[in-house]
């Protein structure tokens, strides 16, 4: 079975080309063609992701990136089909919204025809969704005009699949033991999600407010980090470890860490990270330095004020990471000895942070050495769409045909649990 799928949730254009040989979870996959197109230098000089642009930038690249995934395929054209005006009529009706990407998708049609593709999988949420709207209509229009069906796949449920994903070796995913404790940390989500068994899922815990992603980002932009800043703080922290500098502030706190349910928040970190750059930059003026600009806390300076130096946001860095992976792990041993977890499966964007995932390891070996804890391959840990491609072959059972996926919405809030 070959399966073509689409990422459009955030700022990530993907597409992928996966053959599944045998059935879900047993199967081997086979990559074929995958293309990324990362908005991330367009979004950055706006401080974070902007739906609206977003889902221009989707509407101008799907059309090449799936190109670039079939020529990668070199999947033959099985026959190529004159386009009936009639046809034309309804692929203008489905991409209503996106009208430059029906003509797009007319041309590349007519010139290379219909690949041997079986099945579409596409990312219906959560997300943004002005974003997710481009991928979805774009999926049925594929499906209206290769005639095939499509699934619509939940985003997480990719992030928890890629995590156990063996890409390198034997590109099947990891046969695990249930009951398993999912821990979902990227820019939109933090929570915990009991799997008694493949496909089912159950929210134990979440954050309260901001995303671990979410604190990362903005805690990188408090000290004049470009968008994303989780890979400008877990840069610095590790310098900060290295140096072994002192502590920027060595108080921080853990917010919820003892709390008797398994929900976080890290809107308080991020404000606790706030003051202590302020008090820092002040502090400087106490002393007596005369008048530096702040570039850091969002304020104008003022005369007495100092700027942060490169080793303060080093530390910075370090003890935020620090106090970030305190909460991570005992909320996550929490929920692992309240539902008697056999395993940990870590996902999404964060878990590309090498030193948190590295603490997680080590951690857990030393408390619970019957438990492995599964982070994704590199490649796989950040919005890809061959997470899609596995989820949505989890999900052959919602296949609908262009004729009945008109139900098929995007969804910026889907949930797991609904699954
Ligand atoms: O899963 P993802 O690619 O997109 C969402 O679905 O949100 O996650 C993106 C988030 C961003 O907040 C980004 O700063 C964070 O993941 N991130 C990291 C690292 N790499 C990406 N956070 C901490 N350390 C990293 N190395
Ligand atoms: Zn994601």
């Amino acid at each position: 079975m070959i399966i073509l799928s689409i990422e459009t949730s955030c700022d990530e254009t993907a597409v992928s080309i996966v053959e599944a040989f045998g059935d879900f979870p047993e199967a081997k996959y086979k990559l074929l063609g995958n293309s990324l197109w990362s908005q991330i230098d367009i979004h950055r000089e706006y401080g974070g992701v902007f739906p609206a642009l977003a889902k221009r930038e989707h509407a101008a690249t799907i059309v090449p990136m799936l190109g670039k995934a079939l020529n990668e395929a070199s999947l033959e054209k099985d026959y190529s089909p004159t386009l009936f005006p009639e046809q034309e009529v309804e692929l203008h009706k489905i991409l209503e919204r996106e009208p430059t990407l029906a003509d797009q998708l007319i041309t590349f049609h007519k010139e290379h025809g219909i690949p041997p593709i079986d099945v579409i999988a596409v990312t219906a949420g959560p997300g943004l969704e002005p974003a997710l709207w481009v991928g979805v209509n774009f999926a049925k229009a594929l499906a209206y005009l290769w005639n095939i069906k499509m699934i619509p796949v939940n985003h997480m449920e990719g992030h928890v699949l890629a995590s156990i994903f063996d890409i390198e070796e034997d590109n099947k995913l990891t046969p695990i033991p249930f009951p398993a404790i999912a821990l979902l940390i990227s820019g939109g989500h933090t929570e915990l999600i009991l799997m008694k068994d493949w496909s089912q899922y159950e929210r134990v815990g979440q954050t309260r407010d901001d995303a671990v992603g979410e604190a990362f980002d903005k805690v990188a932009r408090l000290i004049g980090l470009p968008y994303p800043g989780g890979p400008e703080i877990s840069k610095l922290a590790a310098l900060g470890r290295q140096l072994g500098l002192p502590p920027f502030k060595d108080d921080l706190p853990r917010p919820m860490i003892n709390s008797d349910d398994l929900d976080f928040s890290f809107s308080g970190l991020k404000t606790s990270v706030r003051y202590a750059v302020a008090d820092k930059v002040n502090a400087g003026g106490r002393e007596g330095a005369l008048g530096y600009k702040v570039n850091a806390g969002g304020r104008e300076g003022a005369l007495g004020q100092r700027e942060l130096t490169d080793d303060d946001k080093k530390a910075l860095a370090r003890d935020f990471e620090d106090a970030v992976r305190d909460v991570l792990i005992k909320k996550t041993k929490d929920a692992v000895d309240q539902y008697n977890a056999k395993t940990i499966i870590i996902g999404g964007g964060v878990s590309a942070n090498k030193f948190l995932m590295q603490e997680f390891k080590r951690h857990f070996l030393i408390t619970h050495p019957d438990i492995t804890v599964y982070t994704p391959n590199p490649g796989l840990s950040t919005d890809n769409s061959i997470m899609i491609a596995l989820a949505g072959h989890a999900r052959l059972d919602k296949a609908a045909n262009a004729a009945a996926a008109t139900y098929i919405r995007a969804d910026g809030n889907r949930s797991l649990t609904e699954e």
